[in-house]
């Protein structure tokens, strides 16, 4: 295995110091550090952080490789500052048995470009009627602990009080994706002025906000752990700050995309602007930032939903929702956040380590702690080209932005997969 020395650079914002890399962990930091067979990385001006960690990630292998694979994805991570990502479940065939949540698992060690933990569905095909077979994917190698019909709301409260007993017995979590469908019917937008003005179909905050009032109530009967995706609305944040002081196992993420834009972009009419749940409002992004910087909401996540051209660009009302993120995360947190390290360490590597069970992530870079880490310039800022981004997909709602930071190099178990801000293979 190869040797590393980092020099001068600053630890999630601390003063400068050397890291030593060696076996594929973080072996010796201090000052003034010597490794004559280590290769020099210069960290001056760098910040190094814990590998980011994504708890919800679109891969679309199997099924539709055409739009992302697991190779392409990982190497979409990795640029972002990745070393872990967990792949949703939404893939043809639907990762709902040990055969397919195996598949995507051995796809990742493969490509070896980040840790990739397959999350798996609740129901069978996600159609919301049977419960998938959670016992033989946690027990399978891929170890499932998550699971998830994201893109579908596990919407009949049977099953969902059925699939939080079942995850009890191994500690698991439910990810739900909140959205009562009978209030999002023919949904194109947030339910609100905009979607008033240019005549589109709402998604009102109700919708998202009912079905997580529902499964915190859920969550805190069975005594189970449930998190929530992609959370959107001020009054989301309240139903969870109010469960939260009450002790119930629910925790929450939020997206890049949902912290920085608002309804007013679906009047371009772009459906680069398209997801669900849809972009809100200025009250509810002051709400969301607040409830990030607080802890109601434990991570930022990015819902990467690569998309092929033909999905998303024609008319609004058939493009598929979603909205590329891996590659732009970080930049966009720094945006959102400024540069509070430790902060965006938390909850972009810490916490999603944590609450996915992802023990050799989230760690400060220490001696002994695995070298999983990623280097980050601060000072430099970037204009997004979609053309050059490493995902297969082309759907990013940055483009031509010019945004701050960008990932220098990152290391998983010790070995680089990104240097010089490119992907070592
Ligand atoms: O916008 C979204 N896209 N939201 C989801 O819940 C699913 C995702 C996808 O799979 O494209
Ligand atoms: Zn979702």
């Amino acid at each position: 295995m190869s040797a590393y020395l980092i020099t001068n650079v600053s630890v999630v914002g601390g003063a400068p110091t050397d890291l030593l890399i060696r076996d594929g962990v973080v072996a010796e930091t201090g000052t003034g550090l010597a490794a004559p067979d280590a290769t020099v990385v210069d960290g001056t001006g760098l910040v190094a952080l814990p590998g980011l960690v994504d708890l919800h990630t679109h891969l679309r292998e199997p099924g539709r490789e055409d739009a992302e694979t697991v190779e392409s994805g990982s190497r979409a991570a990795a640029l972002g500052g990745y070393t872990a990502v967990c792949a949703m479940a939404n893939t043809s065939p639907v990762a709902d048995t040990a055969g397919v949540v195996e598949q995507v698992w051995r796809l990742g060690r493969e490509a070896g470009l980040v840790d990739v933990q397959p999350i798996g569905a609740v129901t069978v095909g996600l159609a919301g009627e049977r419960l998938a077979e959670l016992g033989a994917m946690a027990d399978s190698a891929a170890r499932v602990r998550i699971f998830s019909d994201d893109g579908h709301c596990v919407a009949d409260p049977r099953l969902m009080r059925r699939a939080l007993e079942y995850v009890k017995a191994f500690d698991g979590i439910i990810a739900q994706h909140a959205e009562e469908p009978r209030l999002t019917e023919g949904a194109q937008m947030h339910e609100g002025e905009v979607s008033t003005r240019l005549g589109l179909t709402g998604w009102p905050a109700v919708a998202e906000e009912a079905i997580i009032a529902r499964d915190v109530l859920l969550a805190e009967h069975v005594g189970s752990r449930l998190h929530i995706c992609h959370v959107s609305t001020a009054g989301s944040v309240e139903v969870l700050r109010q469960a939260k002081a009450r002790g119930v196992r629910v925790t929450a993420e939020v997206t890049p995309h949902h912290l920085l834009l608002t309804d007013e972009k679906a009047a371009t009419y772009d459906p680069v602007y398209k997801v669900n749940p849809p972009l809100r409002t200025t009250t509810d992004i002051a709400a969301l930032r607040a409830a990030l910087a607080e802890g109601v909401i434990d991570i930022i996540a990015t819902d990467h939903a690569p998309h092929a051209v033909e999905d998303k660009e024609c008319e609004w009302a058939y493009a598929r929702p979603g909205m590329l993120g891996l590659e732009t995360a970080l930049s966009i947190a720094l945006d959102v956040l400024g540069p509070q390290w430790d902060l965006i360490a938390e909850r972009m590597s810490r916490a999603p380590a944590r609450i996915a069970g992802l023990a050799d992530h989230g760690h400060a870079p220490a001696p002994g702690a695995p070298a999983n880490l990623t280097l980050v310039d601060p000072a430099a800022r970037r204009t997004i080209e979609p053309a050059e981004l490493a995902s297969r997909s082309r759907n990013t709602p940055y483009a031509r932005m010019t945004l701050p930071g960008r990932i220098v190099a990152t290391f998983l178990r010790g070995e680089p997969t990104v240097l010089d801000g490119k992907a070592v293979k």
